[in-house]
């Protein structure tokens, strides 16, 4: 083989396996940004169906009830963005009211203390979320953490005895002998958005609806 030959054999090979090892990094921020970006919809998305959703019972049956169909309403909406984008998304607490769905895992829980930390430091919430490739025993997860922090109305199911409906504290005790989501003030975190997607798995496209009739 001449000298010539052999330099450009070794470049060759270089710039292959440079390229292969840049490679897979590239497509993996590429995959976060995306998921990141998407995310943010989803999240803006379920907060505003689940606000009109309840704008809607507590103005027509009143908190007592809204307080019972809550616990119906919520999961519900959380099973359908979640099948529809390919996600898990649901909403998480430290100190939930609903332990079954409400309760975070290792990866919320660190995120969430890291939150409670930012917010007395004065980050502004809109400033606090929290993304991440995570590695767990079956496959690597895109993770993503939003926080939810309390405004004046949800201080009637959320806050303290003097802030609460009257009819709230009754109803809670009924539905939810194990609440821990009350006593907030207006602009504390009660708990994030939490969305995860198994790495590789992508977005649906979804179509725009057929015209309606
Ligand atoms: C009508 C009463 C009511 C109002 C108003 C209300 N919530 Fe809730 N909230 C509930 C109930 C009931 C649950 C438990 C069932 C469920 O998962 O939705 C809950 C659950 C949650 C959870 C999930 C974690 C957990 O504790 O189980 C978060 C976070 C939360 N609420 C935050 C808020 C915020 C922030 C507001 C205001 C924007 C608000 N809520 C307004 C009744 C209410």
């Amino acid at each position: 083989m001449t000298s010539f030959r052999r330099i450009y054999l070794i470049t060759t090979l270089s710039i292959l396996s440079l390229l292969t090892s840049v490679d897979p990094a590239l497509a993996e921020q590429h995959e976060l940004d995306e998921f990141t970006i998407q995310s943010r919809k989803y999240a803006a998305d379920f907060m505003a169906s689940l606000k009109r959703m309840r704008r809607i019972d507590v103005e027509t049956v009143g908190v007592s009830s809204t307080l019972e169909t809550c616990g119906h309403h919520s999961p519900q909406l959380y099973y359908e963005f979640s099948v529809k984008n390919n996600i898990v998304l649901r909403r998480v607490s430290l100190a939930p009211r609903n332990p079954v769905l409400g309760s975070a895992d290792a990866w919320e829980q660190a995120g969430l203390l890291k939150m409670q930390k930012m917010l007395k430091d004065g980050v502004k919430p809109d400033e606090m979320e929290i993304v991440e490739l995570v590695q767990e025993p079956a496959n690597q997860y895109f993770r993503y953490l939003q926080p939810i922090i309390a405004e004046p109305g949800c201080l009637k199911c959320h806050g303290s005895e003097k802030d609460m409906a009257m009819e709230a504290s009754d109803a809670l005790k009924l539905f939810y002998p194990k609440d821990r989501a009350n006593g907030y003030k207006d602009n504390d975190l009660v708990g994030a958005i939490s969305i995860k997607r198994a790495k590789g798995v992508a977005a649906p496209r979804h179509h725009a609806a057929p015209p309606q009739h």
